[in-house]
């Protein structure tokens, strides 16, 4: 599993998917780039769910609402005052996240001291100097590993049996000293709030203090009348968005699984009080169908159904997926009655009803909402996708078999050989299917290690023109899943790839 997981990092980086934030500055935690690739894949799976959620729905809109938003928005949505994650308000949670907050603090420290020492080493060794070998073999680096590793597996047994006295008991103990140095500096407990701040305004007395939001909800909730009169919008009705959230999350260590700045497609479906059980059950089961017509196999999803649940919602479910380590949560599916509403309203003084012209009456909608992660998505296919395969003649490759709507390159162009007029067949095929299809041209290298690059890219299709193109206006056409090659008419091209890869 955990190898399985290394192998997705390192390809998604050697393929440009996604690269670590600023990374000759040695990068920043939990913060990602998404590279070429990366940054199509992660627009075609945004295109995939717009096209489902709004596109296909007459009733459901789609807005752009702003990443700053007023601050009052965030005392309304109870965000400024929960001191963890805000969804769920106990003690024990609070006291979980303080022991996160300690332990997060603690590792850092060490994996300070690992590269001091590593740094000292690599002067002093210079040529000579093998990280690897000296990480495993130098007595205070693998002393400092082992700290961390007690640290850390202690933490998730106690997480795993929910049992605090021992999430105490390890707060005490990083509290009395740190066993490195025996010095006592682990008593000041941070106070963190998930939020990002910032300033609006130039001058340090007239500067607002604003947020970077943490959920692109808010943003749905505030706009609903707006929305509502200006699209005039009937109950049952959607607004939908998608866009960038900002969370100071303190555990983030399972690459882009959980950022501190990343996605969310939400939606927020706007009903009649009571009516909340159907829709909640409509959401559910149309959400999966989502999911389910990737193509990524059924077995590798299921709902998680919320027992303990927030304070605004009645009914709670996650979409999870199998991810290389585990089963974890994809999507959320939220009936979250009237709260939001009432919330702005009162914190605005607006009135945020609706007046229901066939039964003449006013009343606060409630809420279903639908949100998941778009880098979290992004994981879930890629991951899926990179497969190993041996092949029958005792070698294997390496797949990324991504679905044929979401893969960035559709097809490759692939002139034999880079004589005989052949390369500008090829580009004249490209400049014709390029006003249709994302696609690429490769010369370099033999074709058979040119087929192997295109697969490991997850390019769905490679073209190839041969010395017979020539003659006959033909071309080979090969399948990455299959490999299965076949003769087709060059003008035929366009409708063959079109219904592979049209959404
Ligand atoms: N408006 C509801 C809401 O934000 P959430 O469960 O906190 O609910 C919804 O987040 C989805 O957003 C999650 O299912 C997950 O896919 C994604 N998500 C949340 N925090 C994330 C993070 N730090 N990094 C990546 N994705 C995240």
């Amino acid at each position: 599993q955990d190898d399985q997981f290394k192998k997705v990092v390192s390809h998604a980086k050697e393929y440009g998917y996604v690269f670590q934030s600023s990374e000759i500055y040695d990068g920043l935690s939990a913060v990602y780039d998404y590279a070429q690739n990366g940054a199509e894949l992660k627009k075609n799976i945004r295109d995939y769910w717009w096209k489902a959620v709004v596109q296909m729905h007459d009733n459901i809109v789609g807005i752009d609402s702003s990443i700053f938003m007023h601050p009052t928005t965030w005392k309304a949505s109870g965000h400024v005052d929960a001191f963890n994650d805000p969804l769920i308000d106990n003690k024990d949670s609070k006291k979980r996240y303080r022991a996160d907050v300690l332990i997060e603090d603690y590792c850092a420290k060490i994996e300070g001291k690992i590269d001091k020492e590593v740094d000292k080493a690599a002067k002093r060794f210079g040529d000579a100097f093998n990280k690897e070998e000296f990480i495993s073999t130098n007595p205070r680096v693998v002393g400092y590993y082992d700290k961390i590793k007690t640290i850390l597996s202690r933490m998730a047994k106690s997480l795993e049996s929910e049992d605090l006295a021992d999430v105490k008991a390890l707060i005490e103990e990083l509290e009395i000293a740190d066993p490195l140095t025996g010095s006592r500096n682990w008593t000041e407990v941070k106070q963190f709030n998930l939020m990002f701040g910032t300033k609006l305004g130039a001058s340090a007395e007239s500067a607002m203090d604003l947020y970077l939001r943490p959920e692109t909800a808010q943003g749905i909730f505030v706009n609903f009348l707006n929305v509502q009169k200006t699209g005039r919008m009937k109950i049952p009705f959607g607004i939908a968005q998608t866009g960038k959230a900002f969370r100071n999350e303190i555990v983030a260590r399972q690459f882009i699984f959980r950022m501190r700045e990343f996605e969310q497609m939400e939606m927020q479906f706007f009903i009649k009080p009571g009516t909340q059980k159907e829709w909640f059950e409509h959401w559910k089961e149309t959400r999966m169908k989502w999911h389910l017509s990737l193509g990524m196999g059924d077995e590798n999803y299921r709902f998680h159904d919320h027992e303990k649940l927030a304070h605004y919602a009645d009914a709670a479910t996650d979409i999870e997926f199998k991810f290389p380590f585990g089963f974890k949560e994809l999507e959320g599916i939220h009936s979250r009655t009237d709260f939001d509403l009432k919330q702005h309203e009162e914190f605005s003084g607006k009135k945020l009803q609706y007046f229901d012209h066939e039964t003449n009456e006013s009343y606060t909608p409630y809420v279903l909402e639908t949100s998941i992660g778009l880098d979290r998505m992004f994981l879930a296919v890629f991951s899926n996708a990179l497969v190993e395969e041996e092949l029958d003649n005792n070698t294997t490759r390496t797949v990324l078999k991504l679905p044929a709507v979401l893969a960035p390159v559709k097809a490759a162009i692939l002139p034999l050989v880079k004589k005989d007029g052949l390369p500008e067949i090829a580009r004249q095929i490209m400049d014709d299917l390029k006003w249709d299809f994302n696609v690429a041209y490769d010369e370099k290298d033999a074709v058979g290690r040119r087929y192997r690059r295109q697969d490991a890219n997850g390019t769905p299709f490679c073209i190839t023109v041969d010395h017979d193109t020539l003659e006959d206006q033909t071309v080979t056409i090969r399948h990455r899943d299959t490999m299965e090659q076949t003769r087709v008419k060059i003008e035929d091209l366009r409708d063959l790839i079109k219904k592979e890869v049209d959404m």
